[in-house]
């Protein structure tokens, strides 16, 4: 593929949707940690699959399956078929949607269109997205305009230092980013979401989470797709650094660390999350809702339908994994926790 003329920026960003359709982008050794963990099987079930119900609640917003699109794109042209074949999915689905980093539409007005979704999507809920490297108190009221243009419920704020080390020219300075965090998190008028890119947010940051005002954490766990994998590829056109790209927290344990610092947080869980049965787990280990990434991208360049199929498979293993796990719906499935293999 060629890449969009335009910004530094939107050339990065297309660079981005190439490498991660083109090259083998995920850990190669790191798994979720999933696959450590059976769901409770029950033979003597009392529910009626036809009647499981998959409905949630997250950020305010009524959800038909406790299931994300993650944040991935925006800016480059074709960023604008993959968001709307995304939304028109999630408005089908009844499920939510987080756009790709709103950076480059507050750098340049005219990459605002690749973020309209809501003529397709007047429903969903619709989160916006912001690197942490680069938010600044000043933004706030920039950033405010970006969500409200584009219809947003909420904004997730990305933490990504071991991505932006491997960039070229990338933003390695996050001294004082908590505090700007919570600033803008208490001014914006917006609930945010705190987000890793797939190397996860575990006990560790959660610990320096608990005075900030977010309303809610993505752990974004290693297992899935790997940005210091990715970013190696863009920046060498090889992967020089092995062990960096394999570094991060595994979903389940980023999962479980951030539940037991964070008892009442609302949580996403991503990073790897490819099956009905990896949501089963993770939503019975604490999650309220899944977002999955990168599985989508193929589907989303290619149309509405595509992303639909994948996404309906997904949902059709989440409610036989409610059904065969005795749970009608998703609060009896967080209330059944999960078995650890031995
Ligand atoms: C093409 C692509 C672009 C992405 N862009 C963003 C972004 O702009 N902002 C963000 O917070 N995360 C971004 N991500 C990271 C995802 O939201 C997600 O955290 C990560 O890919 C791990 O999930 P996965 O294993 O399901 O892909 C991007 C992912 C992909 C595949």
């Amino acid at each position: 593929m060629t890449s969009d003329p335009g910004s530094a920026l939107q050339h990065r960003k297309r660079r981005h949707i190439d490498v991660c359709l083109t090259e083998a982008v995920d850990y190669q050794t790191v798994t979720t940690g999933l696959e450590r963990f059976r769901l409770p099987y029950n033979a003597l079930t009392q529910t009626d699959l036809d009647s499981v119900d998959l409905s949630t609640e997250f950020l305010g917003c009524r959800l038909r399956a406790p299931v994300l699109i993650g944040a991935m794109t925006g800016g480059a042209a074709l960023s604008g078929i993959i968001n709307r074949n995304l939304a028109a999915a999630a408005q089908q689905l009844g499920i939510g949607m987080m756009l790709g980093s709103q950076r480059v539409m507050i750098d340049d007005a005219d990459a605002a269109a690749s973020f309209d979704v809501r003529g397709v999507a007047p429903d969903v809920l619709l989160i916006g997205n912001i690197g942490l490297a680069q938010l600044q108190t000043s933004m706030t009221p920039g950033l405010a305009a970006a969500l409200d243009r584009v219809g947003a419920n909420g904004l997730a704020v990305h933490t990504n230092p071991l991505q932006e080390a491997m960039q070229h020219n990338g933003d390695t300075d996050f001294s004082g980013s908590i505090a700007r965090l919570c600033d803008v998190a208490g001014e914006i008028g917006y609930p945010v979401m705190l987000k890793e890119v797939g190397h996860g947010i575990g006990a560790a940051a959660a610990a320096q989470l608990v005075d900030c005002p977010v309303a809610a954490v993505d752990v974004a766990g290693a297992g899935g797709t790997s940005w210091a994998r990715i970013e190696q590829f863009v920046r060498y056109g090889e992967v020089r650094y092995p062990a960096l790209a394999e570094w991060g927290i595994p979903t389940a344990e980023a999962l479980t660390g951030v539940r037991r610092l964070l008892p009442d947080m609302p949580l996403v869980a991503s990073g790897g999350i490819r099956t009905g049965m990896d949501a089963a787990k993770a939503l019975a280990m604490g999650a309220q809702v899944v977002a999955i990434a990168r599985p989508l991208l193929a589907p989303a360049v290619e149309s509405v339908d595509a992303v639909v199929d994948w996404l309906q498979r997904f949902l059709e293993e989440l409610l036989v994994c409610l059904h065969g796990s005795g749970a009608s719906d998703v609060a009896a499935l967080r209330g059944l926790g999960v078995t650890e293999l031995t």
